[in-house]
């Protein structure tokens, strides 16, 4: 009887050695990135009390409602792998007091998210995210730079065909106001839209905003607009947002109906989108969630950051070659000649030198043509004559070359090809 396949779950993906190089490029521009700015790396776990993310991404939005993995553990407790990386930060930010020590602390974090949606190009169960965040500063000079470092990191990975978008959201002071008055529209178009916008009218109107129905879309663009609505002190935040973006030369399109799809943000939203992604185009999404800390359980300490998703991220980038693989392959062709190799393959590793060895006993020929397959540039070889001479045979793969050179300079002649 053939046991069944077991296969990774739908929605995980597995990132294989020919891909993972485009990763270690992306992780290294974050560490090399971020810290010019003053972000510094955290680490929060990955699975957390579910209160948390339902009292701060709220009971009504998709992600608690529908997408989260959530499980009692042993002693009954309810804990839910991480949707999104703030919620954790903010927690962490409060347990470990960290705004005594810094008043504005910056951090940055990388990692797996958990979300149970639809899984389709771009779309993932197990997805990661490159997440970024600043608390205790409320003016808008911290929302331009957060906008400008998001924007410099997919420069720095590579990517150039982008379009930011923006909007406001308003606060504790207006949003309330705007939100009855856009439940009061939508209520006289209740007939008209579909079912779940008839229940986001009652429990969160401005969820309506985020609706992709086809058939709302002309009601939906005709109801009152966010930005008539904000209060002075959110439209002078935004107009100085936006000019600070004017002055660092940072182009954007403004979008009243860019709500985010987390209840936390208060003023400030923000997505990069690419055209190339398909329906899946934001690359990366944020904003400023000034009452979150406190409503946490914190000191009244304001914040904003942005998360990018790294799957989207590495399938915009131009598909580089993978890591070099093998330096130096060598290819011992009698049995006299292992434990030389063996040595020799110890003494360049300790070097620095990646290298491979072939102890499969197999002739010169499928020895080279595994050294050309494994992408070697140089092969040292060793057989009975080279034995007989005490030395190496060295090939340039690249120039196809090759001499001889005695075994006790062969470690450092290699070492000195390789490094050029
Ligand atoms: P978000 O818009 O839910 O925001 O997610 C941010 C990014 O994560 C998206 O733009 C997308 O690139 C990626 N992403 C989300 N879901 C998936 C998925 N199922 N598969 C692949 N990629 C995905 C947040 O998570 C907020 N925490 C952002 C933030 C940080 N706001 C303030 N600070």
């Amino acid at each position: 009887m053939s046991e069944r396949r077991i296969q990774a779950v739908k929605g995980a993906r597995d990132i294989l050695p020919d891909e993972v190089g485009a990763w270690h490029r992306i992780e290294a521009a974050a560490r090399d990135l971020f810290p010019r700015y003053g972000y510094r790396e955290i680490r929060t776990p990955v699975f957390e009390e579910t209160e948390l993310f339902a009292r701060s991404i709220g009971t009504e939005t998709d992600i608690v409602s529908k997408e989260m993995y959530t499980f009692l553990d042993q002693g009954g407790a309810s804990l839910t792998l991480r949707p999104e990386a703030t919620a954790g930060i903010v927690r962490a930010v409060i347990e470990h007091n960290l705004a005594e020590s810094d008043p504005a602390p910056k951090v940055y974090a990388m990692g797996p998210m958990f979300r149970r949606e639809r899984p389709q190009k771009g779309r993932y169960r197990q997805f990661h995210q490159v997440d970024v965040e600043a608390f205790g500063m409320s003016r808008p000079s911290i929302d331009a730079e957060i906008i400008e470092v998001s924007l410099a990191y997919l420069e720095a990975c590579g990517l150039a065909d982008r379009e930011l978008v923006l909007n406001s959201v308003g606060d504790g002071n207006c949003r309330p106001a705007y939100v009855e008055t856009l439940r009061a529209a939508l209520r006289k178009e209740a007939g008209r839209l579909c079912a779940d916008c008839q229940r986001r009218t009652e429990t969160n109107p401005l969820r309506v905003l985020d609706c992709k129905v086809p058939e709302d879309q002309p009601i939906i663009d005709a109801l009152p607009k966010i930005g008539d609505h904000l209060c002075a002190e959110c439209h002078d935040h935004f107009a100085e947002v936006r000019r600070e973006l004017d002055l660092l030369g940072i182009r954007y399109r403004l979008d009243h109906r860019l709500v985010r799809g987390l209840d936390y943000y208060t003023r400030t939203t923000f997505e990069v989108t690419s055209g190339e992604l398909g329906a899946q185009n934001s690359v990366l999404g944020g904003g400023r969630y000034d009452g979150l800390v406190k409503d946490l359980g914190g000191p009244d300490l304001t914040g904003i950051g942005f998360a990018l998703g790294m799957e989207r991220l590495v399938m915009l980038l131009p598909a580089a070659g993978g890591e070099p693989r093998c330096d130096v392959f060598l290819a011992p062709l009698v049995p006299a000649a292992l434990d030389p190799a063996l040595l020799l393959q110890r003494d360049l590793r300790r070097a620095g030198l990646r290298v491979l060895l072939d102890n499969e006993g197999r002739g010169l020929k499928s020895q080279m043509k595994k050294a050309d397959k494994l992408g070697a540039r140089f092969v040292a070889i060793r057989g009975e004559d080279e034995l007989a001479r005490d030395a190496w045979v060295v090939r340039d793969m690249a120039g196809s070359s090759q001499e001889e050179v005695k075994a006790g300079d062969v470690a450092r002649h290699l070492e000195r090809m390789v490094r050029g």
